[in-house]
């Protein structure tokens, strides 16, 4: 059974109404932190409408929550830390506050030897869950409130579609929509497979219906999401895959924007690249992660294609979508790289020229094949090789972004300027930041913009 039954979200539904009468007369706050992927937030997005539907006001400040939850993610040995140094924080709290509920759950708790530290490690800690357990979580809260005792939700398994349970959106007008869940790459290095289950599919009518009801709520920048959305509709019985499925998606009126991620370069079609081509709504801006430059290292790393196979997309996709952007993920450091190995990753850096890299440092995750392979690279390499790359990547920054310098571009506005209470800040297709004076822009809205100076990590402009 794949699917999680109408009457089980509909019993938590009503669990968490019982929760709201357990409250009845207190006003209580709840905070949910959230590490991670976008993902990641979309599921903090559905346990805030729990937490809503319950009675709580919902807080980002954990120092006026009752109800604590960290949405954790698993991907990086730091950001691991990072959560258990906070959860550790909390301990005083917990020892003079009987009524404070404090949670794990997301990637992190998804592993067993988390939970089992937790258990006895963080006994200030009174739920922790996994990614698969996420729909129950009224009852989980409900048991831990009523029972005073501490719960542990982590089920072993592929995992399930939950449909029908609620999302808070902060944002107005931006929405992220799951198109599935789980991974089946099984990339040497990653966790994810382990703790997000195998790919699973939303049936497309439900994916659609989402959407044109969030474009009936004025939203107008649609994000899909999955861990590779290529594979989207694999394990469907319905004839349809990703392209086709933003074929459908770029038909509801109301929706300016659509963007995704994330592709796999080993299954990425020519059909997907005509689609976004073709389809008016869908941005002209592609993140796909190459992790690597050496076919020796991408080999190790079980990601299925080698540098040239990465090229040629590259090339075709500048070729039907001129003037794209393009982003990608990369790993320095994984186990054995040598110098060797890196200058290649240097060199298909500067020849494919990414708007945006996003660079990490190898992090070893227990249970992953990569964890159990010789490392005899040092550190100190690995940060050298790490910082060579950033240079080389913010002068690539640096120059496109002064190429759009004197041209106009379309902005869909997202609010006022953090840094500059008189200016207005929102994104061109192509997901560049501009900060822009303007006197009639507004937010949710395009605003024909031209760009007059330019930064590393934006541009500056004015309204026309
Ligand atoms: N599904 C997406 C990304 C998932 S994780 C994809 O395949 O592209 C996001 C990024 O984290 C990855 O692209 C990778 O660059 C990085 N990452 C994953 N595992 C890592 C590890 N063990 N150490 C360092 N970076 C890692
Ligand atoms: Fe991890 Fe690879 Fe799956 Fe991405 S495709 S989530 S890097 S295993
Ligand atoms: Fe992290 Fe889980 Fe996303 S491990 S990157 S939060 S899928």
């Amino acid at each position: 059974m794949k699917h999680v039954s109408i009457n089980e979200i509909e019993k938590q539904k009503e669990i968490a109404y019982r929760v709201k009468e357990l409250n009845s007369g207190l006003s209580l706050s709840a905070c949910v932190i959230t590490y991670g992927c976008q993902q990641n937030e979309n599921d903090s997005e559905k346990l805030k409408a729990y937490l809503s539907a319950m009675g709580y006001l919902l807080t980002d400040s954990p120092e006026d929550a009752k109800v604590i939850i960290f949405n954790t993610c698993a991907v990086r040995e730091g950001a691991e830390d990072r959560v258990l140094g906070n959860l550790g924080a909390l301990k005083h709290r917990k020892l003079k506050e009987d009524d404070l509920v404090i949670g794990i759950c997301g990637c992190m708790a998804q592993q067993e030897e988390v939970a089992k530290k937790i258990k006895s490690k963080f006994r200030h800690v009174d739920m922790v869950f996994g990614t698969h357990s996420l729909h129950r979580f009224p009852e989980i809260l409900y048991s831990v409130l009523k029972n005073r005792e501490r719960k542990f939700d982590i089920v072993n398994c592929d995992g399930f579609i939950a449909e029908g349970v609620e999302q808070l959106r902060e944002d107005k007008f931006r929405a992220w929509v799951s198109v599935m869940y789980g991974c089946n790459n099984f990339c040497s290095y990653c966790i994810v497979p382990y703790v997000r289950g195998r790919e699973r599919s939303r049936a497309p009518e439900k994916i659609i219906e989402e959407v044109k009801d969030l474009a009936s709520k004025g939203y107008k920048e649609i994000t899909l999401l999955g861990q590779n959305v290529n594979s989207y509709g694999n394990d469907l019985d319905a004839d349809i895959d990703f392209a086709d499925l933003i074929r459908e998606v770029n038909k509801i009126d109301g929706i300016l924007r659509i963007k995704f991620m994330t592709s796999h370069p080993k299954d990425i079609s020519d059909k997907l690249i005509d689609a976004m081509a073709e389809c008016e709504k869908v941005v002209p801006y592609l993140h796909l992660p190459f992790q690597s430059g050496s076919n020796r290292i991408l080999d190790k790393m079980n990601r299925r294609y080698n540098r040239e196979k990465y090229l040629s997309i590259i090339e075709k996709v500048k070729e039907k979508i001129p003037g794209i952007a393009l982003s990608s993920d990369v790993i320095v450091g994984f186990p054995n790289e040598t110098y060797e190995d890196f200058k290649e990753t240097l060199n298909l850096v500067e020849k494919v020229r990414f708007d945006t890299l996003f660079t990490f440092i190898y992090s070893k995750r227990p249970g992953t094949p990569a964890a159990e392979m010789e490392d005899g690279i040092t550190d100190a390499e690995k940060h050298k090789n790490f910082n060579e790359l950033l240079e080389l990547q913010n002068k690539i920054s640096r120059e496109i972004n002064d190429s759009y310098v004197g041209k106009e571009y379309e902005i869909l506005v997202e609010g006022i300027s953090k840094n500059n209470p008189d200016m207005m800040t929102g994104r061109t297709g192509t997901n560049k930041i501009v900060n822009f004076a303007s006197k009639t822009a507004s937010v949710g809205e395009l605003a024909r913009v031209k760009i007059t100076s330019a930064q590393t990590w934006a541009l500056i402009g004015e309204e026309i």
